[in-house]
């Protein structure tokens, strides 16, 4: 297991780019596949979870090659896939597993999915469900809860379906999953989540229909292959900005960061706990809105994060938890039991370390308060990921601001969704290194 040293640093300043956004670059690799016609994808994050979803495509018959940095997608159109000879392993990533569930679920052939330790735990049953209200076949462990997922290809027809969770996970399986359904498609969600599928399917020239929480698509639309460009990713500019706020002398501008309004609750959150934030030069690229990011040292208090922001800002509340942390006085967390089901319990994985950091927290089952302003730490604290990417880069962000030496044990997941974190702080001066 890698361990991570991290000291107290101060002045981060300077320009960054971020990798590519995860959501998005899983989806221009999918899309693209089933599209006809050749997609160029310039920015493609190419961490692990991504390089999953990669691999399952090839391993259908889809050729990909590198060209330069780019990737090139030689897409095979809605039938054109091949049954895979093997399982396909979708390594750490929720969105690969429950994507191509939906996906594969309208195939004419037969395949198996599965994922590593922690992938195998999380629930599947979000998806199989409305899946097999369409038709689909799919049997697993615990009752088609948890991966392995063996999936029959069949016929399926389209469903209006309700879905309990806000989650682009649930909405994107069953509107894939719809393309190759009879009749039309529709998924209503108790609040918005990210919307990169269906702007990535009118990209490529499906008609998709939005009306509130809802959004339908009618079955056996063709995909057109079209050059894509992939934003940086918010969730990994979130890490960067917190630094920025809870160091002392710092300003960093973050360039080319995707700013769709469906993912910008950090940025919400973060400005009403008193941050110092602007999105300069906004544009729009490739169907999604995209800006700069300037932050800058600021003094934090504690606030009440509830209701339609948590989807908003899903993937950032372990790092808010630390904004929270080093705020003056308690931030509340509520609506977020989501959290408990994501490569970690983050509630229970965050509030663990937030007391390895001496922040006293309280656990509810849908959030936790922080009691922030008051860390009490020893040099050589040890700060454990679970094998969770967001909570060991949260936790070197942590370490920034903290007294003394501070370890993040088992930081190989970071890899899985920003292969050179570590170096990009290091070049920012940060006091940051990998024990052998
Ligand atoms: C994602 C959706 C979210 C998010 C995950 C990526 C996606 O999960 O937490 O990191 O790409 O669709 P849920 O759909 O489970 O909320």
């Amino acid at each position: 297991m890698k361990t991570i040293t991290v000291k107290k640093t101060k002045g981060l300043k300077g320009e960054i780019t971020v990798p590519g956004d995860k959501s998005i670059s899983h989806r221009a690799l999918m899309f693209a596949s089933i599209a006809e016609g050749n997609t160029r994808i310039k920015g493609l994050l190419k961490g692990e979870d991504n390089m999953a979803t990669l691999k399952a495509f090839k391993q259908m018959g889809v050729v990909i090659n590198e060209l330069g940095e780019d990737v090139v997608v030689h897409g095979k159109g809605l039938r054109g896939l091949k049954e895979p000879e093997d399982f396909i392993d979708a390594g750490n990533s929720g969105t690969t597993i429950r994507l191509l569930t939906g996906l594969l679920s309208g195939q004419e052939f037969f395949s198996v999915l599965t994922g590593d330790q922690y992938l195998r735990k999380r629930p599947m049953k979000r998806v199989v469900e409305p899946l097999s209200l369409m038709g689909a076949k799919i049997f697993g462990r615990e009752k088609g809860n948890k991966a392995p997922l063996a999936i029959v290809g069949s016929k399926l027809k389209g469903i209006t379906y309700n879905s309990p969770v806000a989650s682009a996970q649930i909405k994107s399986a069953i509107l894939l999953a719809g393309l190759y359904a009879d009749g039309m498609t529709t998924v209503t969600e108790p609040t918005l989540s990210r919307d990169h599928t269906e702007r990535m399917l009118a990209y490529f020239g499906a008609e998709v229909e939005r009306s509130g929480t809802a959004v339908s698509i009618a079955g056996g639309q063709k995909l057109s292959g079209k050059d894509i460009e992939v934003p940086g990713d918010i969730s990994s500019a979130a890490f960067f900005i917190v630094a920025t706020l809870i160091t002392k002398d710092s300003e960093l501008l973050i360039k080319n960061v995707g700013i769709n309004p469906t993912r910008t609750g950090i940025i919400d959150i973060l400005k009403k706990m008193g941050g110092q934030l602007e999105i300069l030069d906004k544009s729009e690229v490739s169907g999604e809105p995209v800006g700069d990011i300037i932050a800058k040292s600021s003094k934090l208090k504690g606030i009440e994060i509830s209701g339609d922001i948590i989807p908003r800002a899903i993937d950032e509340l372990p790092v808010v938890a630390v904004a929270a942390a080093f705020a003056e006085g308690t931030t509340k967390i509520r609506d977020a039991k989501e959290l408990r089901v994501k490569e970690s319990d983050r509630i229970g994985t965050m509030a663990a370390n937030l007391g390895e950091l001496g922040i006293t927290t309280t656990e509810y089952e849908d959030g936790m308060d922080i009691i922030g302003g008051r860390t009490r730490t020893m040099s050589g604290s040890v700060f454990n990921s679970h094998g969770d990417h967001r909570v060991a880069m949260s936790m070197i962000v942590a370490g920034l601001a903290t007294e003394g030496e501070m370890r993040v044990w088992d930081t190989e997941c970071i890899d899985t969704s920003f292969p050179g974190f570590v170096k990009k702080l290091s070049d920012l001066g940060c006091r940051i290194s990998q024990l052998k």
